[in-house]
This record gives structure tokens, C-alpha cells and sequence, in this order.
């Protein structure tokens, strides 16, 4: 029998150098023993019993095995260090074992990676800092329990979305703490450790009240989105309530002002409403390119599901990345000043990004945009499709060149695309124009006017257009 102890229940550096040996000499899983040295427990009487390492042989795995495996290792099941080693030497002995879907250990091994996965993203949402004071200065502390080992794994998100700040996580297994500049570790903690509420709580509730969307509530999803566990560490919890109890007298209010309802759509064969709903759900967990690891959410399309006319943007912005909303910022509100100068309804109109992450550089306090690549363009192209899919517009109007490659699927020069209809499979007809971001950084006032007219007069133009494809 073989044994091996690792250092911490997410040492994946230490099953691997291991988990290697043991695969070049053939060791059969059920020889081997693994144990973390920090459960007390003295299985082994001190000491692991290795075979010699063959620092000189080749080895080598998929790369989908390592991904897996790096997060499969952070579960808490006792079981993943030996399920893992067993789906490695799998993986060894039978080419395309990682992409045999009914093999039941690799099935087995991926839930485990999956409640992870679902783990780091609850953490990211649902962690909250509250404001307190150490000698110092103003640090920033929160408590959360993870189901899983995933506290140093998730550190990095949190270093680089609030890099300038000092602040805590407080769990009950480990605590980190980073001071601006490098990251700490202590042990776990006790909930009454963490401050239990402050200034900033006030401004925060008020913040969530104002964006809370009647429409879109459904408590079922709310509450396996938001498990109550989580409720006691977040101040608009509070407020779920109230919300909940108010929100089917503001849908009605809503519905009753809203031209185009979602009701009509849902006629549709396949209801259409509750394919969007959950097509909205699976991308706010998508991992498809890496934006997903900074951005605060994934900032979904809006507007009625059977919208004749869909706008594309290019990616959300630091406010709407905020808000959880498309166009809401400076750049939406010169859209809204466009689309009632060209008589255009919004509200009428379904509203999307290209790509639904927020990219940004981070300078001092402040989030810079960054365009997308055309990876992450093309990575996302897959939610966009599916969005023009259900809703099956007349027409779509691409703003900028990341919006008109998303629509289209390959790169074009506005100038030479601008003003005139291009069709497209679907039946659909696409149009180009300029996003409206590039308006505000227009720096000469005279030239900025006359683009600004431009748009409208293209906004204008679809329009008129839209009516005559709908014959009135
Ligand atoms: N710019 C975009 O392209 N989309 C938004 O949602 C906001 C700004």
C-alpha cells in the first residue's frame, strides 16, 4: 500500500507531483492511501512511501484533465484524491477518455468540479465587506462559508477587483487578508469576527432596491441563485422581503405600460419567454473566456422577447457591469437621447452586447475599457445567437466594429457597410453604425454634433424601414 500526505485539502501541486509518480510506475489505485496532513488523524504513523520519482520520463495529460482536475480537488469529498488518481491513470491508459461523457468516474468527477465551479461563483457574488477601522486605517472585512475548499483558489478575483483596497475574508477555515499589495493567510474564524454592518450598508440597500426588477423575479430561481444560507452576510437581504411582497403590484404597473409584453411571446411553439429566462441564467455562470474572472456579472441583453428590431453593442461598461443592465451608463444615455430624437422606442426594442463581460484595465481606483479581442468576441457569439434565435428580429443594428463582428462573424469597416441593409440568413437584415461611445470621445465639438446627427439619421432610417417591413 502506498501513502500519501498532502499539505492542505486543496494542495493540487502536491496530488500532482504525487498522482505522477505513482502513474510512471504503474501503481494501481487501489494501492494508494491519501490523507491531508491537517486532518489530525495519524493514519499513516508519520511519512509518505512513495516510489523513486523519473524526473527523466516523459509525461504527459489533456489539458481538459488538469482543468478539471484543479478544480474537482477543491470539493470536499474525501473521496476526489483517489477518484481523481483513478481518472488520471484512465486518461493514461485510453486516448478520448476525457470526452466519453457515460464513463461514470469522469461523470463522477465532474459534478464534484461543477459544485465548485458553482461554489467560486457564489462566493463571488454573495461576499460583502463592511467598513471598519484597524490601526492602520480603513480595512474592509467579510465573513462567508464556502461548501468547498475554494478560499485561495477564488484570492485572485479578489485581489484584482478590489486591488486598492486592504481588506478580509474571514471563513471558517482560513482567512486572507491583502494590504494592497500581497496576500496573507491566517486561520478560520468565527462569524461574530467580522463587523456586522455600516455606512456603506445604507447606500448599498438603496442601490439594490432601485435596480430590484419586479418582471424578472422568480423566487424559486432567487433562492437556489442566492441560497438564504447566504442572506444573513448580505445587507439587501433584508430587503428580499418587502421586494418579493411588492413585486407582483409593480409587474402589473409594469405590464400594464409595457407595449410589447412577454405574454404575447410566450404563445409562441417552444414558449419562447422561458427559453430566454433560462438561456439568461446559464450565461450568468458562463466561463467561456476569461472576462469572466474580473467582471462583477454577466451583463445579459433586455428588452421584449419578440422585439422586431435588436441593438448590439459592444461590451457593458463600468456602470452597466455595475447595475447588472445593458446601456445604462454615459454611453446609454446618449443612446436614449438618439433613439427619441430618430422617434425610435426603446422599450420596444431589444437591447444586447456583443460580448457580455466587462473588460477594463485597472488604474488606481478606476476601471479603464478595454475593447474585446476577437476570441472573446467569437467566445461569445454563441449567447448572442442564441438571443437573435428566440427572438427572431426583422431587424438588428450593430453599433461599432466588436458589435458588427459579433452580428456578422467577421471583421468590417464601418465606413464602407454604414446606411445600407445587409442580409442575413435568418430572414433578418443587419445594419451597421457607429457605437455611441465614440460619439463621447469625439474631441472637437463641431465634428462630435455632426456625427451625433449621423446616428440619429441612421437610427432614424431603421425606423422608417422597420415600418415598412411590417407593412404600416
Ligand atoms: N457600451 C456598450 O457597448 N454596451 C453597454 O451596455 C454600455 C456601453
Amino acid at each position: 500500500m502506498y501513502r500519501v500526505a498532502l499539505t492542505t485539502p486543496d494542495d493540487f501541486d502536491g496530488w500532482r507531483a504525487a498522482a505522477r509518480r505513482l502513474a510512471m510506475h504503474g501503481i494501481d489505485p487501489a494501492d494508494v492511501v491519501w490523507q491531508v496532513e491537517d486532518d489530525g488523524g495519524d493514519l499513516f504513523g508519520g511519512g509518505e512511501n512513495l516510489p523513486p520519482d523519473r524526473k527523466d520520463a516523459a509525461f504527459s495529460v489533456p489539458r481538459a484533465f488538469v482543468d478539471l482536475a484543479e478544480k474537482a480537488i477543491l470539493h470536499r469529498d474525501p473521496e476526489r484524491f483517489a477518484l481523481l488518481y483513478a481518472l488520471l491513470c484512465r486518461v493514461r491508459a485510453r486516448a478520448g477518455a476525457m470526452e466519453d461523457k457515460a464513463d461514470p468516474l469522469l461523470r463522477r468527477v465532474d459534478v464534484l468540479a461543477k459544485a465548485v465551479r458553482r461554489d467560486m461563483h457564489k462566493m463571488r457574488a454573495f461576499v460583502r465587506f463592511r467598513e471598519m477601522a484597524d490601526g492602520d486605517g480603513e480595512r474592509f472585512v467579510a465573513w462567508f462559508e464556502p461548501e468547498h475548499h475554494i478560499v485561495r483558489a477564488n484570492a485572485g478575483f479578489f485581489m484584482r477587483r478590489f486591488a486598492s483596497m486592504r481588506w478580509s475574508i474571514l471563513t471558517p477555515d482560513i482567512s486572507i487578508h491583502w494590504d494592497g499589495e500581497a496576500l496573507t493567510q491566517g486561520p478560520g474564524a468565527q462569524r461574530g469576527d467580522a463587523p456586522d454592518g455600516d455606512p456603506v450598508e445604507d447606500v448599498w440597500k438603496g442601490y439594490y432596491a432601485a435596480i430590484f426588477n419586479p418582471a424578472r423575479l422568480k423566487t424559486g430561481a432567487m433562492m437556489s441563485e442566492m441560497p438564504k444560507k447566504y442572506w444573513r452576510n448580505l445587507p439587501e437581504a433584508a430587503l428580499i422581503p418587502d421586494l418579493i411582497a411588492g413585486a407582483q403590484a409593480r409587474e402589473a404597473a409594469m405590464i400594464a405600460t409595457a407595449p410589447l409584453p412577454v405574454k404575447a411571446a410566450a404563445k409562441r411553439p417552444g414558449n419562447a419567454a422561458a427559453a430566454w429566462a433560462a438561456l439568461r441564467d446559464e450565461a450568468m455562470r458562463c466561463t467561456r473566456c476569461p472576462l469572466h474572472r474580473d467582471a462583477t456579472q454577466t451583463v445579459f441583453g433586455e428588452g421584449p422577447i419578440d422585439a422586431p428590431l435588436v441593438f448590439i453593442g459592444e461590451q457593458p461598461g463600468d456602470q452597466e457591469d455595475m447595475a447588472g443592465r445593458p446601456f445604462v451608463g454615459p454611453a446609454g444615455q446618449l443612446f436614449d437621447r438618439a433613439l427619441a430624437q430618430a422617434g425610435v422606442d426603446r422599450s420596444r426594442a431589444y437591447v444586447t452586447n456583443a460580448v457580455k463581460h466587462f473588460k477594463f484595465e485597472r488604474r488606481g481606483k478606476r476601471r479603464l475599457h478595454q475593447s474585446p479581442d476577437a476570441g472573446e468576441i467569437e467566445a461569445c457569439r454563441w449567447w448572442l445567437g442564441q438571443e437573435i434565435d428566440l427572438i427572431r428580429p426583422r431587424i438588428i443594428v450593430a453599433m461599432g466594429a466588436s458589435a458588427a463582428r459579433g452580428m456578422l462573424g467577421k471583421a468590417v469597416t464601418i465606413g464602407r457597410v454604414r446606411g445600407a441593409p445587409i442580409a442575413l440568413a435568418n430572414g433578418a437584415e443587419a445594419w451597421v453604425t457607429v457605437h455611441p461611445s465614440y460619439l463621447l470621445r469625439l474631441p472637437d465639438e463641431e465634428r462630435r454634433i455632426e456625427e451625433q446627427a449621423r446616428f440619429v439619421e441612421d437610427l432614424r432610417v431603421v425606423g422608417e424601414r422597420l415600418r415598412a417591413l411590417a407593412g404600416g
